[in-house]
């Protein structure tokens, strides 16, 4: 029996790479096991975006070195193996293939030359390929939030970030193989679909047919479908009408991630993010002028070469004028290959540290008072985990708010209840259940089913 097992980190493109990863696993005879000591082959799919990430590999590697007596092979797949590529051998031999995303559709001739004996098995990207990873063997290992990317790869180049050089050039997938797509999952009882890319916004149908507002509601369409969420979006390339799509159909959630990374129009120059302050808050005005209420939430770095206290102090006031309710912050680490590696990291790390709580409270206290608009307010919430030891229900919102709620009869996982908001916190709300919950498609139950066989990926 060929057994596999695999470890993944990373963004939400990374976790569905490795469902994708798992199903032409299981396709080409493998068979997927919870612990590496039990695996014939491991694989690690790494991430590369901050803080010496390719260090942490290595040093995880060389932890997974004491099980290569037991005749195990080791691939390491994902942005840092496209990163170090060949290096990898040099530093760790038991490895057998290095592979990054690009390559992931030639995984079936991988495995064949891994079958025949072969070492060091590279799939490397060159930024040239234009093809997309897409199967029909995809092991979805969330049970209720179907995710399908659309576009891979990305072509912005922004200073500090790896991801342009990890995950090769811009290529999207035809509108049509999407919502083929879309129908077969939603046929499999999905009632939400996330939709992936680095950069969605700069989706491009290659047959002509759809834009990116077009081809979101065209999935809010699809029979079935009760949700849909897309994640990551650029401001330059953010147009109107992705907000006039979410305020004509209800089944496109009434949230954007729309990550700004600074305040400040100079470090946003030097970011070479190619928009400003001001261009950045006028799609925040479009969003704001919406019937609905669109929850808006963003990525912050904070610490980038050269930002000095007026222009971190341009970020704080930028969260004010907004008003997100929610923010990743990272402080600015230098990371291989990028431009960014060759400015000097002027800002010392205490300085970051300090940016970096700074930032953390003004948002805690901008979300204390974000969030006290939803109480008494009446909400739809998909059920995500059954009662813990207090009987709290948890689930999700449409705006991606955390929501735990109380309930007579204990909702399925995957069901949509509607929840009255009796409690505020800020980054979460407590309710009651004024309905009973939907009873489930017998087509999501038996999906249910059949996920439970597949190991949760971690
Ligand atoms: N494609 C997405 C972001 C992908 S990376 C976008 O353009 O918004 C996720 C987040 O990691 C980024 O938004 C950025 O805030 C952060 N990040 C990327 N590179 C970083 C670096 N070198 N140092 C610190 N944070 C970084
Ligand atoms: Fe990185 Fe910029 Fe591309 Fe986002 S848009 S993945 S931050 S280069
Ligand atoms: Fe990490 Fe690669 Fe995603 S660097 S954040 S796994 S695109």
């Amino acid at each position: 029996m060929k057994t596999f097992y695999i470890e993944t980190f990373g963004c939400q493109m990374n976790a569905h790479d490795s469902e994708k990863v798992v199903g032409t696993l299981v396709r080409e005879g493998y068979q997927q096991v919870p612990d590496e000591a039990d695996a014939g082959l491991i694989l690690y799919n790494t991430c590369s975006i901050r803080d010496k990430a390719e260090q942490k590999v290595f040093h995880r590697l060389n932890e997974y070195k004491k099980l290569q007596g037991e005749g195990k092979r080791f691939a390491v797949i994902g942005c840092v193996a496209q990163q170090e590529g060949e290096k990898i051998f040099e530093k760790a031999p038991y490895v057998s293939i290095v592979a990054g995303s690009s390559s992931y559709r030639n995984l079936p001739e991988m495995l064949a030359r891994l079958e025949a004996g072969e070492n060091r098995i590279t799939g490397l990207d060159d930024r040239q390929t234009d093809e997309t990873f897409d199967t029909e063997f995809t092991a979805r290992s969330n049970p209720h939030r179907g995710y399908i990317t659309i576009i891979e790869g990305c072509d912005k180049f922004c200073a500090y970030c790896v991801v342009p050089y990890t995950r090769g050039k811009e290529r999207s997938r035809t509108s049509a193989s999407v919502l083929a797509e879309a129908q077969r999952i939603a046929g499999q009882g999905y009632t939400e679909i996330q939709l992936l890319g680095q950069n969605v916004n700069s989706y491009v149908d290659p047959s002509g047919r759809r834009s990116f507002a077009e081809l979101l509601s065209a999935v809010g369409e699809v029979n079935g479908i009760q949700r849909v969420r897309f994640t990551t979006s650029h401001p330059r390339q953010f147009t109107k009408d992705i907000v006039d799509a979410i305020d004509a159909m209800p089944a496109l959630c009434d949230h954007i991630h729309l990550p700004v990374q600074s305040g400040s129009t100079s470090v946003l120059k030097a970011m070479s993010r190619e928009y400003s302050r001001e261009w950045y808050l006028e799609r925040i005005g479009w969003t704001k002028a919406a019937k609905r209420d669109i929850s808006l939430t963003s990525d912050i770095i904070v610490g980038f070469p050269g930002e000095t206290d007026r222009d971190f102090e341009d970020t704080i006031t930028l969260l004010d004028e907004v008003g997100y309710d929610a923010i990743y912050g990272f402080k600015y680490s230098p990371r291989p290959n990028t431009p960014a590696i060759h400015m000097v990291d002027s800002i010392p790390e205490e300085a970051k540290v300090e940016r970096l709580a700074i930032l953390n409270a003004r948002q805690r206290e901008i979300q204390r008072r974000n969030y006290a608009r939803h109480l008494d307010q009446t909400m739809t919430v998909m059920v995500e985990h059954g009662a813990n030891s207090r009987g709290q229900i948890t689930g999700r919102s449409s705006q991606n708010k955390t929501v735990n709620f109380s309930c007579e009869i204990v909702p399925v996982i995957g069901s949509y209840v509607d929840v009255r908001i009796t409690q505020v916190f800020p980054s979460s709300l407590v309710g009651e259940a004024i309905t009973a919950p939907a009873a489930p498609s017998p087509a999501l139950l038996a999906q249910q089913a059949l996920n439970a066989r597949v190991p949760v990926l971690r």
